[in-house]
């Protein structure tokens, strides 16, 4: 049975037992009053079925019968019809259309219209009918006088007329309450089939898509109730799977790009080395010049495939997060200013100026100082493999902010492409794509670097203007002094 069914039924049923309810309340009282177990049948029968006269009323009207009977004539004695009628009992006579005798004057001239006509069978002889606004229960009796004429006697008696109104009503009344149960139901209906049907239809269907694989649909709801809630997680649920399916399906991409570019990247170096081992075989490098030449050149890209093979393990046991980090807190003004140091002799050889701008007081920061040296080893190589201008400037500033200590390097370089900006940090990717070239990298350096930072609970965003120059921020966070200084640090 389908919930549709069962909620309407259930309307039927209570609507049933709160009539049944109130039924049985209103026999239960009216038997508390009267101390009669038939008392709502009486008062039924006496108001609406019998609509009985009076034992006086009775009687003269069957007095009037008998005469009616036997001996009609004297029905138009009037003086004989003034005994039978008391003040309290009111009779009419009606000989052909004419009124012969009416206890009651003032009705006489709306009584010719009022009453109900001949009728020789007599089966109707008890009604209602209405006189002056009043209305008026009755008992007749037609019969023929002597001459044939038609002739009809009528005890009347005035009646309540609200009981009348309620009876006239009473179909009318029930005819209202029936329509307005049957608005109730498609009212209840309707509600619950918008809050709780529909809603459920939609979750069915959605459910069924996802099973046949389509994510691609959106599940509305507006209401706070449980179904509503329902509804929302299942539209989050669809939400989760649908993202987890697409980075499903990006790792997947990335894994075939990253085979890819390793199968490149590592084949360029080994073709050339299997050239000039076949050059030396063929005998091709006949003076001890170009043997020393061919033999620096193997010895040169063999290095360059082992730094490659170092980086790629690194950043594959990164990504794993096989690497132990040891996070604490470290001055990084005094291991910046070291690490400068330090640095600097081979940077002057080269023609490069390397500077140094901190605040000047400590700044401690969660950092893992191996880790961290790595990334600034990186950033720098990439500075001064970048830089295009005979000044060759390097800075490396350190400040802080309300919850983080800011490392940024900054070079007067190439600069890149704003297009390439948000994409250097991905693995492999080379905002000059010519791999190998002079400059040439595997592209995983900035990838390493931020893979570092994440692990430390930083950031790390590169801002560029192409032509002028690079800066790459790192943001570490804040720490206490405390623990493991590094005041008088090491760099190895
Ligand atoms: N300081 C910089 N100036 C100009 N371009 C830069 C700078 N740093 C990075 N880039 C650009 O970002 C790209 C990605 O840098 P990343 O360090 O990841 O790779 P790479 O230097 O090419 O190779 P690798 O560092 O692995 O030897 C570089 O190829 C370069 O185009
Ligand atoms: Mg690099």
């Amino acid at each position: 049975m389908s919930i549709k069914t069962r909620f309407l039924l259930s309307y039927v049923g209570v609507i049933m037992i709160a009539i049944t309810l109130l039924l049985v309340a209103i026999f239960l009282f009216a038997f508390a009053i009267t101390g009669d177990i038939k008392a709502i049948e009486h008062f039924y029968k006496k108001s609406y079925v019998q609509k009985p006269l009076t034992t006086i009323e009775e009687n003269a009207f069957l007095d009037l019968k008998l005469l009616a009977k036997n001996n009609p004539q004297q029905l138009l004695d009037i003086e004989q019809l003034q005994n039978i009628s008391t003040p309290s009992i009111e009779i009419v006579v009606r000989k052909d259309h004419q009124l012969v005798y009416a206890s009651q004057k003032d009705h006489q001239r709306v009584l010719l219209k009022s009453l109900p006509g001949f009728e020789a069978t007599n089966i109707n002889s008890r009604d209602t009918i209405m006189i002056n606004q009043a209305f008026y229960t009755y008992v007749k009796f037609d019969f023929y006088f002597p001459d044939q004429t038609e002739g009809s006697i009528f005890v009347l008696r005035e009646v309540s007329s609200r009981a009348e109104v309620t009876r006239e009503l009473l179909p009318i009344l029930l005819g209202i309450l029936f329509v307005l149960f049957m608005m109730i139901i498609g009212l209840l209906n309707y509600l619950v089939s918008r809050s709780i049907i529909n809603p459920l239809s939609a979750l069915k269907e959605g459910a069924q898509r996802i099973k046949s694989g389509d994510l691609n649909f959106e599940i509305t709801s507006h209401s706070n109730d449980e179904i509503g809630q329902l509804n929302r997680s299942f539209e989050e649920m669809r939400i989760k799977l649908k993202e987890s399916i697409q980075l499903q399906l990006q790792y997947e991409e990335n894994r075939k790009e990253l085979l890819s570019n390793i199968s490149h990247d590592l084949k360029t170096p080994m073709t050339s080395i299997i050239g000039y081992v076949e050059g030396i075989k063929d005998g091709v490098a006949n003076t001890e010049e170009k043997m020393d030449k061919y033999l620096t050149t193997i010895y040169t890209k063999a290095k360059d495939m082992d730094v490659l093979i170092d980086e790629l393990f690194l950043f594959s046991k990164l990504d794993l997060k096989k690497i132990p980090f040891q996070i604490e807190s470290v001055n990084l003004q005094q291991y910046i200013h070291d690490y400068v140091e330090d640095a600097s002799f081979d940077f002057i050889a080269r023609d490069i100026h390397l500077q140094y701008i901190s605040a000047g007081s400590p700044l401690y920061a969660m950092a893992d100082l191996d880790k961290l040296r790595r990334v600034l080893t990186n950033l720098l190589s990439n500075s001064e493999k970048y830089m295009d201008k005979p000044y060759k400037q390097i800075i490396i500033s350190l400040h802080e902010r309300a919850e983080d200590v800011v490392i940024q390097v900054t070079d007067n370089g190439a600069g890149i492409d704003p297009a390439a900006l948000p994409y250097i940090f991905d693995r492999f990717y080379r905002a000059e794509p010519s791999r190998n070239s002079q400059t040439g990298g595997s592209g995983l350096g900035l990838a390493i670097a931020k893979q570092i930072v994440v692990e430390m609970n930083g950031d790390i965003w590169a801002e560029s203007e192409l032509t002028k120059g690079t800066s790459i921020v790192m943001l570490l966070k804040k720490a206490e002094e405390k623990g493991n200084n590094h005041e008088k640090n090491t760099i190895n």
